[in-house]
């Protein structure tokens, strides 16, 4: 993309929409993101004065609650006075300055040496991030061998066949022979305990009669490695106990802690399956493996799809001795480095600023907080995020004249994917755009190309932010790293991240918006040009699978 280009669409994607008097005035923009009129803030200055008067009145306050049946109503009246009278640019002004404002690299830079400030505790001492492997070299990327991959991700599971060809000239490195893709719905998520594990080993077996895999290979019994999409406490090199999943799974229930490949093991052996399981990474893990395998400079992998996730391969010291409780003492003296899955979607709290929709949309969660960085940059969130801010256009601005599109009322049904395709759309018309909305969130009339304009900008903006905030996230990695190994920005060299997942591979623009932004940060901390490149590593968690078995093989 020339970079031209793109400058202007990392500094400006949508164009402020200029007061009446031409200038662009952010002074109307009370703290709480508000725009209001002089003389009404005047009364509502007056008004809530006397409301935060008479509840201090501590004498009688259930008679108070009586008289003023609720103040959070009356607030919400408040706020439904303020907002009808907006119009749709008004909101949209607001909506840019709220997620526009903390992007200036100052700022994502002090943002950064508080996720930094944030790790270093969790570097010490927690069970559900900074979670060490016994992976401690990259591979060489001469490994060979055919082993079955697993992939249990968000929303699909995926079995396949991979070879891997070390370096040859002429041949390609990995290769997928065969791959069989199931889809994790609903009533799979909902699947508790034992009952997912059945569900899993069934379509293992389902998979290994594929008779392109039987005549691909003559082994008595595949080596297996899995890529799992959630947290893992590693036990061995070929076993971790089961963490807490998230994403709306339930296979924890009952079985938190217990080991993960006898899980799974158990009902492949009731099922007299030829597999046996060799390794079990996280997925981000997995994409650095597969990524080094082609690349040795490879140090960092990001995993930004439904879910979000770095792993970064660290000084072993890096980590609090206790981290490595139970490990043998042969890797203890032999290990330099170690993969760590850094869990990093759970940091971030009080550091990236929240809007009322981020709030809305934490308040509203099965786990708030549990995972504040995802919530802001992932592509289960992104949607949801626009879908809050269009709920509220429609109600207080008029968007799609007050009708809301179909579904959009339920949390979770726009979907990210619509928004990007959305955003892809460059024609003056912006026909395809308005034809996919229509057809995934119809509205009793067509929508109007501003409605749509409308989406298309705000789902910039929010998708705009995750680009800068992953870029933070990465950047405080990168110091972490750069100073557990003794090095300063300047002597770091040049650095390859691996990356993996639906949004950062294929949302219009978001790797290059991220990769920008990481630039202007890492250039401020004094590294060189070129210091950090995001590298897409395609299939990577199905390739990472295999390639932490062959790692293994010579152990
Ligand atoms: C979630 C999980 C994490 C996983 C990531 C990407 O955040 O907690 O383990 O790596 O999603 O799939």
């Amino acid at each position: 993309m020339p970079s031209l280009l793109l400058k202007r669409l990392k500094s400006r994607r949508v164009s402020l929409i200029p007061e009446a008097n031409g200038s662009v005035d952010f002074n109307h923009i009370t703290t709480d993101g508000t725009n209001r009129c002089w003389y009404k803030q005047l009364m509502i200055d007056f008004w809530q004065g006397l409301l935060a008067a008479l509840e201090r009145i501590a004498m009688l306050p259930s008679l108070l609650h009586a008289v003023l049946p609720s103040l959070s109503s009356r607030k919400r009246g408040r706020d439904a006075l303020r907002t009808y009278d907006r119009t749709m640019d008004d909101l949209l002004r607001e909506i840019q300055c709220l997620l526009e404002a903390p992007l200036q690299s100052t700022k994502l830079l002090t943002m950064s040496a508080s996720l930094q400030a944030q790790f270093a505790p969790k570097l010490q001492s927690s069970d559900i991030c900074m979670l060490p492997s016994y992976n401690d070299k990259l591979p060489s990327g001469l490994e060979k061998g055919t082993y079955l991959a697993l992939d249990v991700g968000g929303s699909t599971f995926r079995i396949a066949l991979v070879e891997l060809n070390g370096r040859q000239p002429g041949a390609k490195n990995m290769r997928i022979v065969t791959m069989k893709s199931y889809r994790i719905d609903e009533k799979v998520r909902q699947r508790s305990g034992n009952e997912f594990f059945e569900w899993m080993a069934d379509k293992i077996q389902q998979a290994l009669a594929d008779p392109q895999l039987q005549n691909s290979t003559s082994t008595l019994s595949f080596p297996m490695g899995l890529a799992w999409s959630f947290p893992v406490e590693q036990t061995s090199i070929r076993s971790a106990n089961l963490l807490d999943m998230g994403k709306g799974f339930r296979a924890t229930e009952g079985l938190l802690g217990q080991d993960l490949s006898e899980l799974i093991m158990v009902p492949c052996r009731k099922r007299n399956l030829p597999v046996h399981m060799d390794s079990i990474i996280n997925d981000s893990s997995a994409t650095l493996l597969s990524r080094a395998y082609e690349d040795p400079s490879t140090r960092f992998a990001v995993i930004l799809g439904t879910g979000f996730n770095i792993s970064v391969h660290l000084p072993v010291s890096s980590l609090a001795t206790t981290k490595y409780k139970g490990y043998p003492k042969k890797w203890l003296d032999e290990a330099t480095h170690v993969l760590v899955n850094t869990e990093c979607s759970m940091f971030g709290k009080e550091i990236f600023p929240t809007t009322r929709w981020d709030d809305q949309l934490n308040d509203a969660h099965v786990r708030p907080d549990f995972q504040p960085f995802e919530h802001m940059i992932s592509g289960r969130y992104i949607g949801e995020i626009v879908r809050l801010i269009i709920v509220e256009a429609v109600c207080t601005a008029g968007l799609f004249s007050g009708e809301i599109p179909a579904q959009l009322a339920e949390p979770y049904t726009l979907d990210t994917g619509t928004l990007a395709a959305m955003e892809m759309d460059n024609s003056k018309h912006l026909t395809n755009a308005t034809a996919l909305f229509q057809s995934k969130h119809p509205l009793s009339k067509p929508p109007m190309y501003n409605d749509i304009q409308f989406v298309r900008q705000v789902s910039q903006l929010v998708s705009h932010r995750a680009a800068a905030f992953l870029a933070t996230g990465i950047h405080a990695l990168w110091a972490l790293r750069t100073e557990t190994e003794g090095l300063t920005p300047t002597s770091a060299g040049q650095m390859s991240i691996g990356c993996n997942g639906s949004v950062i591979e294929k949302y219009p623009f978001f790797r290059e918006l991220c990769q920008s932004h990481l630039d202007e940060l890492a250039a401020a901390s004094g590294a060189g040009p070129n210091a950090i490149s995001l590298e897409i590593a395609v299939e990577s968690a199905i390739f990472g699978a295999a390639v932490a078995v062959s790692c293994l093989e010579g152990q």
